[in-house]
């Protein structure tokens, strides 16, 4: 089984990323592959970046760094829920992958990203970069939602479309693959 790590990419009154990551939540949570850590940035609540040593040294000073180290250790893979502002994504999950280091190693990433007509994909892009200075593998399908607005009904749920379902569907499966994949090196890394 693998254990999943849902992260909430944003954190502002009224996100969007709450219902997203709801429905990629309950997608997830009834496939028996996966068993699902859901971490809301907003609630997780970290300091901007306030450990003065490198992250790789794990030399983490501070209880709220030990705790997330520990969270992230614990997970396999991970699907960051994550919005594209300014052609790039949120504050918050940038901060919250850089406190960390090795824990992220060696790991499988999928994205669902979302935004306007771009579908999020310049965060996306973006986080792509960011993760391959850590050793996250990306996986080639990823959900891109464009025009994230007209997809969230009036009770503020997100309705995914067969697109959406699909590529989701896609990204879980390569997710798994590339788990099992990637646990012998994460052991033989240790
Ligand atoms: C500060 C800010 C910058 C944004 N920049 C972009 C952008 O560059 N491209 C885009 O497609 N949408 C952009 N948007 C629209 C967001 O993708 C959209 O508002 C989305 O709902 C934000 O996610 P959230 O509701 O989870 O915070 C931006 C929104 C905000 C608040």
């Amino acid at each position: 089984m693998t254990k999943l790590m849902i992260i909430i990419g944003s954190v502002r009154p009224g996100r969007v990323g709450l219902p997203v990551a709801e429905w990629v939540t309950s997608v997830a949570s009834a496939d028996d592959r996966f068993e699902i850590d859901v971490v809301d940035l907003a609630e997780l609540n970290l300091p901007m970046m306030d450990e003065p040593n490198h992250p790789r040294l794990r030399q983490y000073t501070k209880e709220h760094t030990k705790e997330w180290s520990a969270r992230v250790d614990a997970a396999d893979a991970f699907v960051f829920v994550a919005p594209e502002y300014n052609y790039s994504y949120g504050p918050a999950l940038k901060n919250a992958i850089d406190f960390l280091h090795s824990e992220w190693f060696r790991k499988p990433l999928g994205v669902a990203s979302y935004g306007g007509i771009s579908g999020g994909t310049r965060g996306a892009a973006a986080i792509r970069a960011t993760v391959a200075a850590l050793g996250l593998v990306s996986t080639t399908a990823n959900v891109e939602i464009p025009f994230i607005a007209k997809q969230i009904d009036d009770d503020g749920k997100f309705v995914p479309n067969e697109r959406n379902e699909l590529m989701l569907a896609h990204m879980l499966t390569e997710i798994a693959a590339l788990d099992g994949a990637l646990r012998p090196l994460r052991t033989s890394a240790a």
